[in-house]
């Protein structure tokens, strides 16, 4: 059995989740069912990343200590992926004793090798980034990745060696074409890595903030949030505890992340892990962000779209499909309630739902609702020929886009055949065949609708699990949860299957 190992970012807990994380963990797990569905053994993990300022400075706001706030914002998050349906293996929170003994094991580590050293930073600090910036990097004397306001701070603290390791990363991303994709994020790294890496401020004094992961090796300082959540990719799967499993699970297959967040996983963690001896994960995939109209999200602006309102109002399924669907993934999109209504209206409504609607009426009224017996494949005219080998081609071009985590283009395929099976009825007419008494034709007919719907509910399993169960449901297709894509084939539903016509399954969305 093969194993598949994929990560989504640990989301911070200052706030309640939006669409950007719904995001990633609606792509993950899609990724997830889909090799699961493989048959690969897969872990996929996500959780909370609870340190740092930014949560310090959320709790106090609340008049909170920082872990009994963090307490009260996990269950939205954990209450947010169950509407979802991410049906991960594992989630873990920074601030889990499992987690905290392995950061304190990888600091004593680096130490102890001599790559991790004390020193005195004089600069500009970022506190909603986190981040260290030195006065050549600030924009008009701001933050050069968020634009808000830098303080100067000065200090004692521990730095990491990054550069030391840079040649070698180089190296490293050059000749592993699939480690940073896409390919344009893996230029910019590249692009990125011309200019000479500073070492990596791996704490925080104790005096400036207490909320952290403290030094084993000094009690004044607490460890950065960043350096402190990266590692939980391998504290998740038994790094220093159970040998067995993290041999079996690392390195990830994946780590999926937004492209704001690329920097700190292509070039801090790649180089940590080297450093501790680790190998790489295979890929790490950074995927574009959802802008709303043209505007960037932000509390600010008002603007940030909350999951939670869009599934209780259109349903889990369309809106997991609207965002797999809607944008090749890898760019960035633009989100509204209008174009979410109109792929609702006429992919799932008009194409999916009609498809279905209509064939099952047919099966209904001309075989009292039995899928009927065919004839052999070779009383098949050209339009049916035509179906059954866009049908054919439906497994290859849903694992073609699967393996390139290109979303959009395996439903794109799945699209492709409702499309030609609604033209398959428009052709055949089978209302003049029933006219006619052309009961062979209209046999083979519906027999060949069924299965077509047999296959889109097989394929879209991953992608929108509930209604995949529907579609079998109403096709009397039985034990779709045990099947795999191995089942995406001719045949799968058996003539003499009674069917159970049920309301449509996306009915349209009128707007005024
Ligand atoms: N805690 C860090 C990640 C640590 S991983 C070891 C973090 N958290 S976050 O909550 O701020 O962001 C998590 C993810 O949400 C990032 O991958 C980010 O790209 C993503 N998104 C935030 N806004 C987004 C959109 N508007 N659209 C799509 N994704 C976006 O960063």
């Amino acid at each position: 059995m093969k194993k598949f190992y994929i990560t989504t970012p640990l989301y911070y807990v200052n706030s309640v989740p939006h669409i950007g994380h719904s995001y990633t963990n609606i792509a993950c797990d899609t990724l997830a069912r889909y090799k699961r569905l493989m048959g690969d053994e897969v872990l996929f993990v996500t959780g909370t990343d609870e340190h740092g300022q930014k949560i310090k400075d959320a709790a106090q706001a609340k008049g909170l200590e920082p872990k009994e706030f963090v307490d009260t914002i996990v269950p939205i998050f954990l209450g947010l992926w169950k509407k979802l349906e991410i049906d991960y293996t594992d989630f873990i929170r920074t601030t889990e004793p499992r987690h905290e003994k392995v950061v304190k094991e990888i600091l004593e580590m680096f130490h102890e090798k001599g790559d991790l050293y004390e020193g005195e930073y004089s600069g500009w600090y970022c506190t909603p980034c986190e981040s260290f910036w030195i006065e050549t990097q600030l924009i008009d004397g701001n933050c050069p990745d968020c634009q808000r306001k830098v303080e100067h701070i000065k200090e004692r603290n521990f730095f990491f060696k990054l550069s030391k390791y840079q040649d070698w990363l180089i190296d490293y991303i050059k000749s592993h074409d699939d480690f940073i994709l896409p390919a344009m994020r893996r230029n910019e790294m590249l692009g990125f890595l011309k200019n000479p890496l500073s070492d990596l401020c791996v704490s925080r004094p104790k005096s400036r903030l207490s909320w952290g992961i403290e030094i084993p090796f000094s009690k004044d300082h607490v460890t950065y949030v960043w350096f402190d959540a990266l590692i939980n990719y391998i504290s998740v799967c038994g790094y220093g505890s159970d040998t067995e499993k993290f041999n079996k699970f690392w390195p990830a297959d994946v780590h999926m992340i937004g492209k704001d967040i690329l920097r700190m996983h292509a070039v801090n963690w790649p180089i940590m892990l080297h450093t501790a001896g680790l190998e790489l994960p295979k890929t790490i995939f950074a995927h574009g962000w959802w802008k709303i109209g043209g505007d960037k999200m932000s509390k600010s602006k008002g603007n940030v779209v909350n999951p939670i309102e869009m599934v209780d109002k259109y349903g889990v399924d369309a809106y997991r499909f609207f965002l797999l669907k809607e944008v090749q993934f890898g760019a960035d999109g633009s989100f509204s309630e209008e174009a979410l209504i109109s792929r609702i209206n006429s992919d799932l409504a008009n194409d999916l739902g009609n498809l279905l609607h209509r064939t099952l009426a047919m099966v209904e009224k001309y075989f009292s609702g039995v899928v009927p017996e065919r004839r052999d494949l070779k009383h098949s005219d050209e339009v049916t020929k035509a179906l059954i080998d866009k049908a054919g081609t439906l497994g290859p071009e849903i694992i073609k886009g699967m393996d390139n985590m290109d979303f959009s283009y395996s439903l794109n395929g799945i699209w492709g055949l409702i499309s030609t099976a609604n033209k398959f009825i428009e052709q055949k007419a089978p209302w003049k065949l029933s006219k006619e008494n052309k009961q062979d034709e209209l046999k083979d007919m519906m027999y060949d609708l069924c299965g077509v719907l047999s296959m889109v509910a097989v394929a879209l399993a991953p992608f929108m699990p509930d209604t995949s169960v529907k579609i079998a449901g109403q096709l009397g297709l039985k034990g779709i949860e045990k099947m795999n894509f191995n089942d995406l084939k001719w045949g799968v539903l058996k003539s003499g299957t009674k069917i159970n016509k049920a309301a449509p399954l996306f009915p349209r969305i009128e707007t005024t």
